[in-house]
């Protein structure tokens, strides 16, 4: 059967993109970032997944106020980069893995989440930075992506708790594939940022590490953070983090309190243009 291994965390934002191809992560400002996604692209390499699951948001990009789908699921075979205004990333494209993603769909949707299908759809920084910081400059992907978007940007968005529910749904369907399949979950977007505003540029390095110790040993407790809290302490775009507790919920430790994660990678790094970095890697022990 397939089975979720380890979950990956990381934020999106998208200079952190156009650093990697106008070729300046050397430079002063953006060399301690890439520093801390060493490990990560070699743990990448050690630990190559089957297939990655790859929670994110769109950005008004595939989507737009015509159609908000709170959850939706790539079920199409391949997605392209978008074009987001200054010609698409020069990122490979993503290979999807129909088979997988249409079981977990159905699986979930029988579990009483109710998943938006998507045949068709480009890709915003929200997927396409979270890939190039995890696994560099590739000429393709190393295996296939399953896009999972997630409504962050128009209220109403989803609880922590719904996302973390889900996330325990997920675990469920992709234990329930046929296939034996080595699955990583990725919960993505945030830190603490808040890009318009009187407010804008806030950056809360207590919450966020609070936030982060409290993931790794009870995402439950984040769970029940309400949408006041992220707004007001980490930022009106610090509600992306809702979508990191999708993957936390799909680690064994939530389904059964007698297994445990281990904690291979943790990184924060402020800022990276307005927005707090906070990166995590979490292996199923
Ligand atoms: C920034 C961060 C984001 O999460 C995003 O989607 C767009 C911009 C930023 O910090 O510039
Ligand atoms: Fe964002």
């Amino acid at each position: 059967m397939a089975r979720i291994t380890a979950s990956v965390y990381t934020s999106h934002v998208p200079a952190i993109g156009a650093a990697i191809d106008l070729g300046k992560t050397q430079e002063p400002y953006w060399q301690p970032l890439f520093k801390g996604y060493e490990f990560s692209k070699q743990w990448m390499k050690d630990n190559k997944p089957d297939v990655i699951f790859l929670v994110y948001n769109d950005h008004a990009t595939a989507f737009s106020l015509d159609m908000i789908p709170t959850f939706a699921i790539g079920t199409a075979a391949e997605f392209t980069p978008a074009d987001e205004g200054f010609g698409p990333r020069p990122v490979p494209k993503v290979i999807g893995h129909p088979d997988l993603a249409s079981h977990i769909a159905h699986s979930v949707i029988q579990q009483d989440f109710d998943l938006t299908i998507v045949n068709k759809m480009a890709v915003d920084h929200g997927l396409t930075v979270p890939l190039s910081l995890m696994c560099g400059e590739p000429a393709a992907w190393p295996c296939p992506v399953i896009p999972f978007a997630v409504n962050v940007v128009q209220y109403p968005v989803p609880s922590g708790q719904r996302c973390f529910n889900l996330g325990q749904a997920i675990r469920k369907a992709v234990e329930s594939y046929d296939e034996d399949l080595n699955v990583h979950i990725w919960g993505t977007g945030g830190m603490s940022h808040q890009l318009q505003g009187a407010r804008a540029g806030l950056i809360n390095r207590e919450w966020d590490n609070a936030w982060l110790d409290q993931m790794i040993t009870n995402p439950a407790i984040c769970a029940q953070t309400p949408h006041i809290d992220y707004v007001r302490e980490a930022g009106s775009e610090g509600v992306e983090l809702v979508m990191w507790l999708i993957a936390r919920g799909a680690m064994q430790d939530v389904a059964d309190s007698a297994r445990s994660v281990s904690v291979r990678h943790r990184f924060y790094h402020v800022p990276a243009s307005n927005t707090a970095v906070g990166h995590l890697i979490l292996e199923n022990s």
